[in-house]
């Protein structure tokens, strides 16, 4: 039986989109705004209401259609994702946001007025150092004279060559615990209708947890080195109807355990095995965390 055929259970897949859907909705009602930054060559592909919510659009070759600087608005962007990735070293050259996100896709951005943003900063929840930067940048905008929202959550993708294959990255927030992320992601597969989609993340990511709510992930490079961050890997997900979450996983990884990744990786390169990160992605116990991982011997 092909591995798809064994997980296959579309269900699942229509209660997550309706989680997502009655969380985005909730989180707007509670003031988020929700951004899709593209441009007009790219707008007819592009579903502006995902779970009928009305996505901002925001041309970037028509900044003047907007009452703020479009420019600051991006800068901001960039300088909070690069916060939020922190000592991963991940955020996003300036230019790869221009060249290879909002050009050839959208990003889906989240975005609070400034004094909402500043108080949930505030609360004591979040770590003195991010909040110093936040404050340093946010601070710049307003000195040159921006007044418009602050993002402070986002998702992009891309498509592939391969038509119906998305590549999805920077999937972050700086604002964390209220479902934030996962809007994000959910809402940015929704508009851009991707059906297969490919990603790296890292085994000791809690960003599994958010994965793993759009389907499991099957290994494409279980390890994968030439990466620069450590226990890397390749997954894709079947964003559509087929993968579901399976209930119980074959076994679970510690997420540092690189022979374990190695040997998985030999299965695959022998085509002997499939392997999918399934649902919840990652449990943290202490300084450890381990990721359940469900193997499909192949046929
Ligand atoms: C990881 C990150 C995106 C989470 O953002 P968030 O808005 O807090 O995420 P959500 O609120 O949507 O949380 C989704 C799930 O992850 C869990 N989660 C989020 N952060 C967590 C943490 N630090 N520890 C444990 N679990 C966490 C939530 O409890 C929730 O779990 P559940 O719904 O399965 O019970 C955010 O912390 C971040 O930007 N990190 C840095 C950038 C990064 O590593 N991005 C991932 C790239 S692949």
């Amino acid at each position: 039986m092909h591995p798809r055929e064994y997980l296959c259970n579309p269900e699942v897949r229509l209660e997550n989109a309706r989680e997502v859907e009655k969380l985005a909705k909730r989180l707007q009602s509670e003031g988020a705004q929700y951004f899709l930054v593209s441009n007009d060559a790219m707008r007819s592909a592009l579903d502006l209401h995902p779970f009928g919510i009305d996505l901002r659009w925001i041309d970037v070759m028509k900044t003047h259609e907007q009452e703020w600087s479009v420019f600051e608005f991006l800068r901001l962007y960039n300088l909070i994702d690069s916060l939020a990735f922190g000592q991963r070293g991940l955020g996003m050259p300036h230019w790869v946001m221009v060249d290879l996100a909002v050009l050839p896709s959208a990003i889906t951005i989240i975005a609070w007025p400034k004094e909402r943003l500043l108080e949930e900063v505030r609360s004591g929840r979040y770590r003195p150092d991010l909040v110093e930067g936040l404050m340093d940048v946010v601070r710049q905008a307003e000195d040159g004279g921006y007044d418009g929202p602050i993002p402070f959550a986002a998702y992009c993708a891309v498509p592939t060559a391969q038509s119906s294959r998305w590549v999805g990255w920077s999937l972050w927030s700086f604002v964390t615990g209220y479902g934030f992320a996962t809007v994000a992601k959910g809402l940015a597969l929704k508009t851009y209708r991707a059906a297969i989609l490919d990603g790296v993340t890292q085994y000791d990511n809690v960003s599994l947890r958010i994965h793993t709510k759009f389907g499991s992930l099957r290994l494409r490079s279980a390890f994968l080195d030439i990466h620069t961050a450590a226990h890397s890997f390749v997954y894709e997900s079947d964003v559509v109807s087929t993968l579901r979450h399976a209930h119980e996983p074959t076994f679970w990884m510690d997420s540092q355990d690189i022979e374990c990744q190695k040997r998985m990786q030999k299965c695959i390169d022998e085509g002997t095995s499939d392997f999918y990160i399934v649902a919840p992605g990652i449990v943290r116990e202490g300084e450890t965390s381990r990721v359940p991982i469900l193997e499909v011997p192949i046929d």
